[in-house]
């Protein structure tokens, strides 16, 4: 098990670069599934996750080679469409090649990807849309196997009963080999899903809307291989805005994904942070004082859920009062009891948390329970007076790609200790 050692008190200046986006790169893997020929990203981040997606593919016979920063996926020799409870239970975004192996093989057995730390987090909407294609769905010993009928899946217009990031992704991706037109109503709206129906098209996928409620994709009897730079990783950029504000300190962040971030930039400035925005980069510069702010999390383009427990981390050395009501996932509070650890001062009441802003954080041993509320503990540290220790940081390597060598050269005094 990894630790990592955080001296705090230490304001973060200067430049970084923020990597590929998780969050984009998951579903792109599982769009290579697709063409009739290889998917070639760029800016592939060097993250666990990643790596466990590419042997998910490679465990259907794909070709998944992830080199420096670039992916090469090849579904041709694919033989075997089926993502084992082994690798999809490390990895619950697995499902998402459940829409991709349906549209181009017919069927799929794919593990359900059961709850997570942060919630139950079920795919029954996924599924519901897929029936609404016409594949079969059953359910049996934890796993799903979905069958389209004779001639593939058809077109269908479909509304979902809450917005779903993978659920749309899936759908979308399944939509593109489908027979017709299939019309996907209170769709996601994140940038990820923007970014994943950009590398449909240059497969020669036909879908308009993406990014909006309302996404139309025009069915194609094949596609072929693409190529696609994956966006900058969003929730990345917003950990280092978050850093700059809650160290005082002032950080530029190349390369970030743009007009994004607005609803955390907002926050941001409430809480007496200076930003400027550009197309090359973002610069943060952190206020003498942080002011209190409230925050509720939204599907996009409202709060981000994964910025919630980094915010809370900034709202727990503010001047007041701050509440922060979490309606995306019904447990995403966990960070709360180890900042407590650290002299914050929060009250919990189901979904919401109730911030009293306390004059400095105190270094503590403390332990990470999942990747954003890894995040939102690292923050507290660099902040906290003295020294904080923070354990399963294995959590972090799932979404930061090198997050101490970034750290370190924003001056901040953070090791990694190697159990
Ligand atoms: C994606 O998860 C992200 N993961 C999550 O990021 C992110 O927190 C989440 O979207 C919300 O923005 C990836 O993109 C790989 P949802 P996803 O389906 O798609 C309910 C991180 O930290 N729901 O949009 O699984 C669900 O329970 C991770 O990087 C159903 O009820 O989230 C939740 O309450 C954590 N039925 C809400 O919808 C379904 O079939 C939103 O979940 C699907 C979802």
């Amino acid at each position: 098990m990894h630790r990592m050692i955080i001296e705090g008190g230490q304001p973060l200046n200067g430049d970084v670069r923020v990597s590929g986006a998780k969050n984009a790169a998951l579903p792109l893997f599982a769009a290579g599934l697709l063409g009739d020929g290889p998917l070639l990203l760029d800016n592939v981040p060097d993250l666990k996750d990643i790596h466990t997606m590419a042997a998910v593919l490679r465990h259907m016979g794909a070709l998944a080679e992830v080199t420096d920063g670039r992916a090469e996926i090849d579904p041709r020799p694919v033989n075997n469409p089926t993502a084992p409870y082994e690798m999809v239970k490390t990895m619950r975004a697995s499902a998402l090649v459940l829409g991709p192996l349906v549209a181009r093989h017919g069927r799929a057995r794919v593990s359900l990807p059961g709850g997570c730390a942060i919630g139950e987090r079920p795919i029954n909407l996924h599924l519901k849309a897929l029936e609404a294609m016409g594949a079969q769905i059953s359910l049996e010993q934890g796993y799903v196997t979905a069958v389209a009928p004779k001639g593939g899946l058809k077109g269908a217009d479909f509304f979902f009963d809450t917005p779903t990031v993978t659920g749309t992704e899936n759908i979308m991706m399944a939509a593109t080999l489908a027979r017709g037109r299939t019309v996907l109503r209170n769709a996601a709206m994140e940038p990820e899903v923007t970014d994943t129906a950009r590398a449909l098209t240059t497969m020669g996928a036909d879908i308009r809307g993406a990014g909006t409620e309302t996404v139309t994709i025009e069915g194609r009897g094949s596609l072929r291989g693409g190529r696609h730079r994956i966006m900058a990783d969003r929730i990345e950029t917003g950990t280092f805005m978050v850093a700059a504000a809650i160290t005082g300190g002032r950080v530029r962040i190349i390369d970030g994904p743009q007009g994004c971030l607005g609803a955390l930039e907002k926050k941001l400035e409430e809480a007496g942070a200076r930003i400027e925005a550009n197309d090359q980069f973002v610069l943060v510069t952190g206020p003498d004082r942080i002011l209190s702010a409230d925050a509720r999390t939204r599907p996009y383009p409202g709060f981000p859920t994964d910025m919630q427990a980094q915010f809370m981390a900034l709202m727990t050395v503010g001047s007041g009062l701050s509440v922060i009501q979490e309606t995306i996932f019904e447990n995403r509070f966990m960070h709360v009891g180890e900042l407590k650890r650290m002299g914050a001062d929060v009250r919990l009441d189901g979904n919401t948390a109730i911030i009293s802003g306390v004059e400095h954080l105190s270094g503590a041993p403390v332990m990470a329970t999942d990747l954003r509320a890894s995040a939102s503990l690292i923050l507290a540290g660099l902040a906290a007076r003295g020294q904080t220790e923070i354990s399963r940081v294995y959590h972090l390597d799932r979404g930061y790609e090198r997050i101490e060598e970034k750290l370190l050269g924003l001056g901040a005094r953070v090791r990694r200790i190697r159990e």
